[in-house]
C-alpha cells in the first residue's frame, strides 16, 4: 500500500523526522483556514499540495507556494479536482513554505536483485532520481543484520556528497528513516527533496512511503486504507482474503498460482481479439489450497461484477491436485445455492496437472449447469471468450 504525501509526513513527525508543520484541507475554504493558522504562527509563505499517489506534482500543477491566505484559497480552488496523471485531487496538504538552500534526495528500499536493502542518496534532489546521473548517486547496500546506526547514516550521506555543514542533520534524519522502514514494514520509504534549509536545518519536505501488506497481520495500518479510491469489489474481496485485482474485460477469470494467472489473461486477451476483442475481467488467484469456501467466495466475486460474461476457471492441480479443485466448484455451487445465489453464467474448466483425469470425471459426473471443460488453456481460452462474446 502507497501512502499519500501526507501520511507519509505524519507517519515521519511519530519517528522524530523533521517536517514542515501543515494540515489537510478538502475544500478551499479548510485550505483558507489553514494557511490563515500558518501565517498566524510566522509563516512567509504556505504551500498547497495536491495529494494523489503518483510522482511529478509539482510539474503538473499540483504543487504551488502562496503569500497570503486568499491565495492557498484560490490555489487549492485550482488543484482541488484536478487531474494528475489519471488521479483526481480530493485533497491539499497546506504547509508552511521553507526556505531552501538546497535540495537531496534520499531513500531505502528493496534491491531484490542483489537481495538485500538499499539506500540511495545524492546531493542533487527535488528532480526526479532517474534524471541523476549514475555516478551522482550514493548507492549504499544495508545488511537487515546490522541496520543502520548513527554511523552508518552518516556515511550514507557521505556517499551522497552532500555538504559538511548537512552532514549531522541528513544523518540524524537518516537513521530515524531506517527505523521507519524497519518498524513499519515498508518497502520503500524516499524523500524527494531532503533539505538544508538557509537556517542550516535538514528536514524532509516530501514523502513516498510504501508499506508491504503481506506484513499487515503485525502492523496496525487499516486507517491509512484510502477507501475512496479502493474499488468495491476489490474491497470485498479483500475482506474474503482474495487475490483479486479488477480488469475491465468480460471473461472472469478464477486460477492457481499468480504466473498461471497473469498468463491465462495474455491467453484470454490473444483469444478475446476473435470475438470481438473480449478481455479478462479480473485477477484472481486462489493461491495453493482450492477449498469449497475459496471457491465458492471467488465464484461470487467474480461474479458479482456485472461486465462478467462468462467465466474460466484455469487449474494446473499441484499440491492441491484437480480431484479436490473439482471438488471445490461443486461445493461451491451447492454453497452458493445455499447463499441464495445461482450460478447464472457459463463457466469453462481446464484441469491439468495432478490427478487431473480424476477431477475432470468428478466434474462430468456431477453435470452442474452451465458448466464444460476443455483440455488445453488455449482451447478453454477461447471457448470463453466466444461464450463472453455470445452473453454481451
Ligand atoms: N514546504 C515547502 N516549502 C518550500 N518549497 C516546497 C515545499 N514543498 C515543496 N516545495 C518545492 O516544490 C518542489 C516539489 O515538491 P514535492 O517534491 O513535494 O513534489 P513533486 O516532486 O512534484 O512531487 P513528487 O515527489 O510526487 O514527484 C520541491 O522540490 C520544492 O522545491
Ligand atoms: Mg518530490
Amino acid at each position: 500500500m502507497d501512502l499519500f504525501e501526507h501520511q507519509a509526513k505524519e507517519l515521519f513527525a511519530e519517528y522524530g523526522v523533521p517536517v514542515p508543520t501543515g494540515k489537510v484541507a478538502r475544500t478551499p475554504q479548510e485550505a483558507r483556514a489553514i494557511a490563515a493558522e500558518l501565517f498566524a504562527a510566522g509563516s512567509s509563505k504556505v504551500v498547497v499540495k495536491a495529494q494523489v499517489k503518483t510522482g511529478g506534482r509539482g510539474k503538473a500543477g499540483g504543487v504551488k507556494l502562496a503569500d497570503s491566505a486568499d491565495e492557498a484559497q484560490t490555489l487549492a480552488d485550482q488543484i482541488l479536482g484536478m487531474d494528475i496523471k489519471g488521479h483526481t485531487v480530493h485533497k491539499v496538504l497546506v504547509e508552511e513554505g521553507s526556505a531552501i538552500a538546497q535540495e537531496y534526495y534520499f531513500s531505502f528500499l528493496l534491491d531484490r536483485a542483489n537481495r538485500t536493502f538499499l539506500s540511495i542518496c545524492s546531493v542533487e534532489g527535488g528532480v526526479e532520481i532517474e534524471d541523476v546521473p549514475h555516478d551522482r548517486l550514493g548507492l549504499v547496500p544495508i545488511s537487515p543484520l546490522t541496520g543502520v546506526d548513527r554511523a552508518k547514516a552518516r556515511e550514507i550521506a557521505e556517499q551522497g556528497r552532500l555538504p559538511e555543514e548537512a552532514l549531522a542533520g541528513a544523518a540524524e534524519i537518516i537513521e530515524r528513516l531506517w527505523a521507519v522502514f524497519t518498524d513499519e514494514d515498508a518497502s520503500l520509504v524516499e524523500v524527494n527533496p531532503m533539505i538544508l534549509t538557509t537556517a542550516g536545518e535538514v528536514k524532509a519536505l516530501d514523502g513516498k512511503v510504501t508499506l508491504d501488506d503481506n506484513a499487515s497481520f503485525r502492523q496496525e495500518h487499516g486507517g491509512l486504507e484510502d477507501k475512496a479510491a479502493a474499488d468495491p469489489l476489490e474491497a470485498a474481496a479483500k475482506a474474503k482474503d482474495l487475490n483479486y485485482v479488477k480488469l475491465d474485460g468480460s471473461v472472469g477469470i478464477i486460477g492457481n498460482g499468480a504466473g498461471l494467472v497473469m498468463s491465462t489473461l495474455d491467453v484470454v486477451s490473444y483469444a478475446g481479439e476473435e470475438f470481438n476483442g473480449q478481455k479478462p475481467a479480473n485477477f484472481l488467484d486462489i493461491g495453493g489450497g482450492a477449498s469449497a469456501e475459496v471457491m465458492a467466495d471467488s465464484l461470487e466475486i467474480v461474479l458479482s461484477d456485472t461486465a462478467v460474461k462468462s467465466v474460466f476457471v484455469n487449474v494446473f492441480g499441484g499440491i492441491t491436485a484437480c480431484d479436490a479443485v473439482a471438488n471445490g466448484i461443486v461445493s461451491a455451487y451447492k454453497l452458493l445455492g445455499e447463499r441464495g445465489e445461482t450460478v447464472n453464467r457459463p463457466l469453462v474448466v481446464r484441469l491439468d496437472g495432478n490427478n487431473a483425469d480424476l477431477g475432470r470425471k468428478i466434474l462430468d459426473d456431477a453435470a452442474l449447469p452451465g458448466v464444460e471443460q476443455v483440455d488445453t488453456m488455449d482451447d478453454a481460452a477461447k471457448r470463453a471468450a466466444e461464450l463472453a462474446a455470445a452473453g454481451a
